[in-house]
């Protein structure tokens, strides 16, 4: 039995707090996933995700926004140290910082990002609490391709939870965290073995444009 052999993607990873998305990646690694974590970037100094890092073996450093007069030369900084490490595919994992349009493009079809909503729904901040006062009986996690507009670049794979009448909002996210560690790491081996492009604004999976992928995490199917 033959397997085809990948080179592992050079990844560069952008975090704010927790890290546990970046937790799911580096684990993945473990597991297989053809992709190598070269550096994580936070823009907080005190994020638990840089002590993630640096237990496994990665450079960890600190560009904090505070130390810049505005937000184009944090972008500039920060887009630089990334530069340095040569990544192919830049992962924003719970990176809380509007990006510019400059930065945004410079990395355009080689950057994702994982957003807790069924996007186009609630993009933005606090989420889980919207959709509890919305009254829904839906909710879920969607990982995109960044483009310049907040939350609105092409979604690649969604997954969806219930929500339970006793849910609050701390319930929803740790429900939403599990479905996001499954499907960050999917999407990253499905861009490391070269089978996802953006084309234009288009999402393509093996050539064929996708339109709202759903995982299923019963079955590990999507479709
Ligand atoms: C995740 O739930 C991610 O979807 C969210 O931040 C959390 C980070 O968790 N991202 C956003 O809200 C981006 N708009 P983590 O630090 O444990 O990976």
């Amino acid at each position: 039995m033959s397997a085809i052999a990948h080179q592992p993607l050079p990844v560069v990873v952008l975090i704010s707090g927790s890290g546990s998305n970046l937790q799911a990646i580096i684990d993945a690694i473990g597991a297989g996933l053809p992709a190598e974590i070269r550096a994580v970037f936070s823009n907080e100094p005190q994020a638990y995700g840089l002590t993630r890092a640096r237990e496994a073996g990665i450079p960890a450093e600190i560009i904090d926004h505070r130390d810049y007069a505005d937000r184009e030369s944090f972008d500039r900084v920060l887009m630089a140290r990334i530069d340095h490490y040569q990544p192919a595919l830049i992962v924003l994992a719970g990176f809380m910082r509007i990006l510019s349009e400059d930065f945004v493009n410079h990395y355009r079809g080689r950057m994702l990002n994982i957003h807790p909503s069924l996007l186009p729904r609630y993009q933005g901040l606090n989420t889980h609490q919207r959709v509890l006062d919305a009254g829904d009986a839906t909710h879920g996690v969607s990982v995109h391709f960044v483009t310049p507009e907040l939350d609105g670049g092409p979604v690649i794979l969604q997954a969806e939870i219930p929500v339970h009448a006793d849910d609050d909002a701390g319930q929803l996210a740790d429900r939403i965290h599990q479905q996001e560690h499954l499907i960050y790491p999917l999407v990253i081996r499905w861009f490391a073995e070269g089978r996802l492009q953006l084309d234009d604004d288009t999402v393509r999976l093996d050539g064929k444009p996708v339109e709202s992928l759903r995982y299923n995490s019963d079955t590990g199917d999507t479709g």
